[in-house]
């Protein structure tokens, strides 16, 4: 297939981007867009041909539902069932934002987008160029993060074309998303609020305006696992990762005595990497701003990928606010996890 694909920064071509973008959602075909949180790669959400498209080009498994996204919450009543007053109240907070809603659904959407489940994910992008385009399309667009089935999703626009290009029909380029990590995923069917993923938008968000289900925050104890390399696994790099928890003075005793070599890399904070002097030093910023390591995780995975690096070594953070997001995408993606200064 020949990909259309546009640079949406580039304002002599922008119209044209979103009508072909527009067009090619109507005519059935698949649609790569920027969000504030990852690229997705879209559908119309009511049209199964379409929506089947998304599996293939991803290789994903057709038992995990996919998340619709609309312009404004207001266009989804047409298309959800019952919408609790959970939602409804995270919704007028969080929305346009980094949050997904599962709610009620109806038989309005193809079967295909909630994989046989009675809910389904509802999403509003704060990302200008999405919004515009959500809104221009008029559908519920059904997306999953734009990366191939297994791979870190895509965070810039050159790692959804490296994996998109070819198998969608149109990419939109944008930025660098915002946030890096995808939304915060919440179910919002029950009495209380469950948190399903972590996101940016965070527990300690949530529980100023619903009731959140205890037990489904992210807890220290489940996000560092006793025993390694049994996860299942999914934002995977093909490098061995090694996820290291301790102080900076621990990392960096713990490093000075590894074998590092040419293909290995070192994802840490600032106050880490400035003490070592390797090659391929990857920054998390500062410890005390974990929204710098949500935000690079995963680019930092995809150039280690098309470096070639055999080994990574990558710092944890502490848990509570967006700190749980990254937790949680590391903690998917490791092979190893070692706690030091014990
Ligand atoms: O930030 C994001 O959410 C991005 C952008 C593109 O919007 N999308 C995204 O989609 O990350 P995806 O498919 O990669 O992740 C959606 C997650 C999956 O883990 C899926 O299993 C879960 O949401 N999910 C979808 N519908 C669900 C439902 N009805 N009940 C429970 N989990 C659901
Ligand atoms: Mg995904």
């Amino acid at each position: 297939m020949k990909t259309k694909i546009y640079d949406l920064t580039d304002k002599t071509i922008y119209d044209e981007a979103i009508s072909s973008a527009c067009e090619a959602i109507k005519a059935g075909g698949i649609v790569v867009f920027p969000t504030e949180t990852v690229y997705g790669l879209g559908a119309d959400a009511t049209n199964s041909d379409a929506v089947r498209k998304i599996f293939e080009a991803k290789g994903r498994p057709q038992d995990n539902p996919l998340i619709v996204h609309f312009g404004d919450f207001s266009d989804c009543y047409d298309y959800v069932g019952e919408v609790s007053e959970n939602a409804g109240k995270i919704a007028e907070t969080y929305m346009p934002g980094p949050i997904t809603v599962i709610v009620r659904c109806s038989d309005r959407l193809s079967p295909l987008v909630t994989a046989g489940l009675d809910s389904v994910g509802v999403r509003v992008p704060e990302d200008e160029y999405a919004r515009d385009f959500l809104r221009k399309v008029n559908l519920p667009v059904a997306a999953p993060s734009a990366n191939i089935s297994g791979k870190p999703s895509p965070t810039k626009p050159e790692y959804a074309i490296e994996d998109m290009n070819g198998r969608a029909d149109v990419i939109l380029c944008g930025k660098m998303c915002d946030y890096g990590v995808e939304s915060t995923v919440v179910d919002c069917t029950g009495e209380k609020v469950r948190i399903l993923r972590p996101g940016a938008v965070t527990a300690e968000d949530l529980m100023m305006i619903v009731p959140v289900d205890e037990a489904s925050i992210s807890l220290e104890a489940e996000l560092r696992p006793k025993s390694p390399g049994m996860k299942y696994r999914h934002y995977k790099p093909s490098a061995h990762i090694i996820a290291l928890d301790g102080s900076d003075e621990d990392i960096i005793s713990y490093i000075r005595d590894a074998e590092i070599s040419d293909d290995t890399a070192l994802i840490f904070f600032d106050s880490i990497l400035e003490r070592l002097e390797y090659k391929n030093k990857l920054s998390l910023g500062n410890r005390n701003n974990p929204e710098t390591a949500a935000h690079e995780i995963f680019a930092h995975f995809r150039w280690c990928d098309k470096m070639g690096i055999k080994k990574i070594y990558i710092s944890c953070t502490s848990s509570g606010g967006i700190g749980d997001a990254y937790m949680n995408r590391l903690t998917k993606a490791m092979d190893e996890y070692i706690r030091l200064g014990e």
